[in-house]
């Protein structure tokens, strides 16, 4: 969702803040501003409505060499996208950014009266209450901040100016990320470290009820409590290749063309196929803990909550005496649901920012259960919250569709199952095949994705016509079809739905009709035969099929058959998801659709 950064040193604070607002743009937005100050504290605030180029345009012509200033990208929650609504917002002498939402901003509204509102924002209001206490200067930037920060509800993410005080940012976090860059003779902000990679290596995360004073080369950190802060410097590990194309027309391609590369990052010294078991550290949980396992909650949104699905169904193959329950973390929150003290929570999230998510995490957290983080963010909210943890470790994640997160999140998850199986003294003979199969999955996965590229770009081409489609599948594959109806919807905008092929005549067969066309998943397997009738009954009402399927026995006369890879066969379904990525892919390119920032939609969702 929305972007901040900031930037205090001695280049170009309007270069830094629009190359660093252009990393952040996956995130989604539909407005941009920067304010940059000179010297003296004169501003020169600039924003504009839709993309950041946009605002280039008009930097073109206001070109500074100020050395301070502070930027962002909106994604609106108060207010239309308009340049008014767009930050930053002034009042006085304070210039402020804000990610996340005040939710008594109206109220605040009442009491600052003396203050001429410009926009519909909630930001307005927190850049008008800072200014009501910073009194012209006459108190630090800092404890005006504090002070209007204390009488806040709601989550924010925020940084602010003063044309009173040109050397320094105030900048502060509660429930919306602010990473600060450690440079020599600069210092940086960001809500993603992703605008700071090839700046600096050296971040510090600010935690949750935070402020902190940047200066060029000094940084304070308190509570909002006035507790000072020591500081913990940590290492940005990204690097620039992770953030670019690297030859790409989209970040969506690369992103699942690197898939067999970022599986074996997941896979990195987990993995023993020898002995046939695998070891993860990070959940942190002992033999004996995790031998009194007895539930497990999966807690996700969107994807994650499709790759919990997924695992889930492993889970239950392999591990005995044990419940799965995936959940919606938006529908969780607020359900009165027990969760029994023998349970660990699963907790998954390619950004580890969600804000349903997170509030799930908090609330698990409360009842006393164990929580364990699949996250691929490393420092995210989310990762330094829950009681352990399993990166996915795929790398940045830049298009707002999710993919090779996906499918790292699932085999991170089974791989957690393994180990509860372990502990429990499942018999190696029963886990080893699933072991084998996850280690030889990333060249699996490269074969797949050579072998049907270049066909699903020309069947996807044929389909583009289309704006209706029913995806099927059973057990593993039914989640999977979830998944690969999630993706074309997001990106082609093309009305997909899943359904179990069990349920095709509990309702869904009625769709049947020359306006859909229907998404197979057929698997091999001892629900192979189920799968097959369910196929006949579409084709008896004159559907338009595409069959994905690893074995060559599928002979029924659908109008396309897409054949993938039969060397993983527990996994199948995984290697039949990439068929639905790039389908979602050529059909989104047919279409002519943004590929990586789909309309309405925002990469790391930090609002309910
Ligand atoms: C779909 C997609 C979203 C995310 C969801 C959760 O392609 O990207 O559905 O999966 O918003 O995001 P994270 O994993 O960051 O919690």
């Amino acid at each position: 969702m929305c972007g901040i950064v900031g930037y205090v040193g001695e280049k170009q604070a309007q270069d830094f803040c629009i190359s660093g607002l252009k990393r952040l743009e996956y995130r989604g937005y539909d407005s941009a501003g920067v304010v940059t100050l000179d010297e003296k504290g004169k501003a020169t605030l600039l924003r504009a409505k839709g993309k950041i180029a946009n605002l280039e345009e008009k930097l073109a012509a206001n070109k500074r060499e100020d050395k301070i200033g502070i930027g962002h990208t909106r994604w609106a929650t108060h207010g239309e996208p308009s340049e008014a609504n767009a930050h930053p917002h002034q009042a006085g002498p304070i210039y402020l950014v804000h990610n996340g939402i005040i939710e008594n901003y109206k109220e605040l509204k009442e009491h600052l009266k003396e203050h001429k509102f410009k926009s519909e924002t909630d930001t307005e209001v927190l850049a008008a209450l800072v200014n009501s206490f910073y009194k012209d200067g006459k108190y630090p930037l800092m404890n005006a901040v504090v002070q209007a920060l204390k009488l806040v509800k709601g989550t924010y993410g925020i940084a602010a100016v003063s044309t009173k005080s040109p050397d320094e940012i105030v900048v502060a976090r509660s429930g919306s990320p602010l990473v600060i860059g450690v440079g020599h003779d600069e210092t940086m902000l960001a809500s993603d470290a992703s605008a700071l990679v090839g700046h600096t290596k050296r971040a510090i995360y600010l935690n949750d009820g935070e402020v902190a004073r940047l200066t060029k080369n000094s940084i304070e950190i308190k509570t909002l409590n006035a507790e000072p802060v020591s500081a913990k410097v940590e290492e940005i590990e990204t690097n620039l290749a992770a953030i670019q194309k690297g030859g790409y027309d989209h970040f969506l391609l690369k992103e699942i063309m690197e898939q067999p590369e970022s599986l074996k990052e997941t896979l990195r010294g987990r993995v023993n196929v020898k002995e046939g078991i695998v070891h993860l550290g990070g959940p942190g949980l002992s033999e004996t803990e995790l031998r009194k396992i007895k539930h497990l909650v999966i807690v996700g949104c969107g994807t994650a909550y499709h790759a919990g699905l997924l695992a889930g169904y492993y889970i239950e193959q392999f591990t005995p005496e044990i419940t799965v329950e995936t959940v919606i973390a938006s529908e969780y929150r607020y359900r009165n649901a027990y969760i029994p003290k023998d349970s660990v929570a699963l907790i998954v999230s390619q950004s580890g920012e969600t804000a349903d998510t997170l509030a799930c995490l908090r609330e698990i957290k409360k009842q006393g259960v164990k929580t364990i983080g699949i996250v691929n963010a490393i420092g995210s909210t989310i990762a330094r919250e829950v009681d352990g943890g399993t990166y996915v470790h795929v790398g940045p994640e830049i298009s707002v569709a999710s993919t090779k997160a996906f499918t790292s999140q699932v085999i991170a998850m089974v791989m957690f199952g393994l180990t509860i199986a372990q502990a429990k003294g499942v018999r190696p003979g029963t886990l080893k095949p699933y072991v084998e199969e996850i280690d030889k999955l990333p060249e699996a996965i490269r074969t797949t994705l050579e072998s049907v590229r270049k066909e699903v770009e020309s069947v996807a081409k044929k389909y583009a016509k289309y704006e209706h489609a029913v995806y099927l599948g059973r057990d593993t594959a039914y989640p999977t079809a979830m998944e690969g109806a999630l993706k074309l919807k997001e990106i082609s905008y093309v009305d997909a739905n899943a359904y179990a092929f069990g349920e095709l005549k509990h309702g869904p067969l009625a769709l049947i009709d020359d306006r859909f066309f229907e998404f197979a998943l057929v698997p091999e397997g001892e629900l192979y035969d189920k799968a097959v009738s369910n196929v006949q009954e579409v084709l008896a009402r004159g559907g338009h099929m595409i069959v994905i399927t690893n074995t060559s026995k599928f002979d029924l006369p659908v109008e396309k058959v897409i054949k993938i890879s039969s060397d993983c066969k527990l996994f199948a379904p995984i290697l039949m998801n990439l068929v639905a990525q790039l389908f979602a892919y050529y059909m989104t390119l047919a279409k002519g659709n943004n590929v990586d920032q789909p309309r309405n939609l925002a990469k790391s969702v930090t609002v309910e």
